[in-house]
């Protein structure tokens, strides 16, 4: 990209975080998402430290002051009353003095406090921040563990698709099948008001979301009963290779602050985690798939969490198949990653989680392949998603065969992982 293209991509992207500010958090795009989402904040971070150190901090730390006495940190802080989303506070009635969510999302803490902490100016205030930051994480990653692995396995179980990020996958299908619908609470979906019908989650996958929220809630939020009581428990190989790769950073970032008894806990996290993945590994598909812990069978559908794994240290060969599994996909879809196969008759472009491309995903898959050495289709992902954002704009996914931008608009995390992309551009 030449330097006056990248300069404007740049301007807009800072327009937009400055347009998402709240001061102390981000909202990811007005309307839809009106409060702070768990990782929207942690990679909306690193663009943030771009413009001022400080505010990229705060993200964090606004997030970790609503961390839950039992270490869970939620997915939603809900820090204005907002009728304009659903479902709100008095569905979750989690009880915590600013509202929250019920459950969790993906642990990318770890390597955002890293990353901001390495690529610090100021160096005083990156210690004094990561040093309050790191017990505060190092409690999330015990939270997972404990909770959602209480067989000892080394991998951990998301108890409802929303945990994931990946709300609509067709990775859940099968899992969602088996929630029932029966008894819940009569409810106005309010996302359609402010996206569109096809880009969204179906009435079908809302009803099951709901019942799940709803069962959690009758048991008190309880995490020592969640885990068995729910009828939906995957293992999400892209999950856990962010709480993985978060639990290798975190061990590393306590290392060089002189806290060895963190830095042992979460390194042997990472280690037995990075084991347990080998039992996710397709060599029929060249890549990772999930695993149905109430079937105990691992589930047919190639989908963008499989190749998210080489976000995590994943063995070498390992990330090698994962980016040849990219390159076959450079032929079927014209802009990275698409979230599901296009070859599958289930994919959908439009749809959310079901094939559309989002920037976050590119960005974590890029800088794993990048550090396993894959570097060449690292680079392609990089350019392939600049190329995107300069065709499309900010969006909050893509249709990954026309480029189409689809859901919210002036998108925060877009606009932070455009930052992070140009700037690993212009160190070349
Ligand atoms: C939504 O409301 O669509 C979110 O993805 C849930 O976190």
């Amino acid at each position: 990209m030449n330097i006056a293209n990248a300069l404007d991509l740049r301007a807009k992207a800072a327009a937009i975080l400055a347009e998402n500010d709240r001061g102390h958090y981000t909202v990811p795009t007005k309307g839809l998402y009106p409060f702070q989402w768990n990782w929207d904040s942690c990679l909306t971070a690193l663009g943030l430290a771009q413009i001022d150190e400080n505010r990229g901090w705060l993200e964090m730390e606004t997030l970790f002051a609503h961390q839950w006495p039992d270490g869970m940190v939620p997915h939603i802080v809900f820090h204005e009353q907002d009728d304009g989303y659903f479902p709100g506070p008095d569905v979750w009635q989690t009880g915590r003095p600013t509202p929250t969510s019920g459950i969790t999302q993906p642990a990318v803490a770890g390597f955002a406090a890293k990353r901001l902490h390495d690529r610090a100016r100021d160096k005083k205030l990156a210690e004094t921040k990561a040093r309050a930051l790191l017990p505060l994480i190092d409690r999330w990653h015990q939270w997972f563990f404990a909770n959602r692995d209480p067989a000892n396995e080394g991998l951990v179980a998301i108890l409802h698709p929303w945990e994931s990020g990946r709300d609509n996958s067709i990775d859940w299908d099968e899992a969602l099948e088996r929630v029932p619908t029966d008894g819940i609470e009569p409810y106005t979906r309010r996302d359609l008001e402010h996206a569109d019908a096809a880009h969204r989650p179906t009435k079908a996958q809302y009803d099951r979301y709901l019942w799940l929220v709803e069962r959690f809630r009758s048991l008190g939020w309880d995490d020592a009963k969640l885990h068995d009581a729910s009828p939906f428990k995957l293992v999400d190989p892209g999950f856990n290779a962010i709480l993985l790769r978060s639990c290798e950073d975190l061990g590393d970032l306590a290392e060089g602050l002189g806290e060895g008894k963190i830095a042992k806990r979460n390194r042997d996290f990472a280690k037995r985690g990075l084991l347990a993945m080998e039992r996710l590994w397709s060599d029929e598909h060249g890549q990772y798939l999930c695993h149905d812990r109430t079937s105990g069978e691992l589930i047919e559908s190639l989908s963008v969490g499989g190749l998210l794994a080489a976000f995590a240290a994943i063995p070498p060969s390992r990330a090698k198949a994962v980016a040849q599994r990219l390159g076959q996909l450079t032929q079927e879809a014209r802009y990275l990653v698409p979230s599901h196969d296009p070859a599958d008759p289930r994919f959908d472009g439009k749809r959310y989680w079901r094939g559309p491309a989002w920037l976050i995903v590119n960005y974590m898959i890029a800088d794993g392949l990048a550090r396993a050495g894959q570097s060449e289709m690292a680079a392609t992902i990089r350019e392939n998603s600049l190329a995107l954002i300069e065709k499309s704009g900010f969006a909050e996914y893509y249709d990954p065969r026309t480029g189409e931008p689809l859901g919210g608009g002036s998108f925060t995390w877009t606009a932070a992982m455009v930052l992070d992309f140009l700037r690993e551009e212009a160190l070349g």
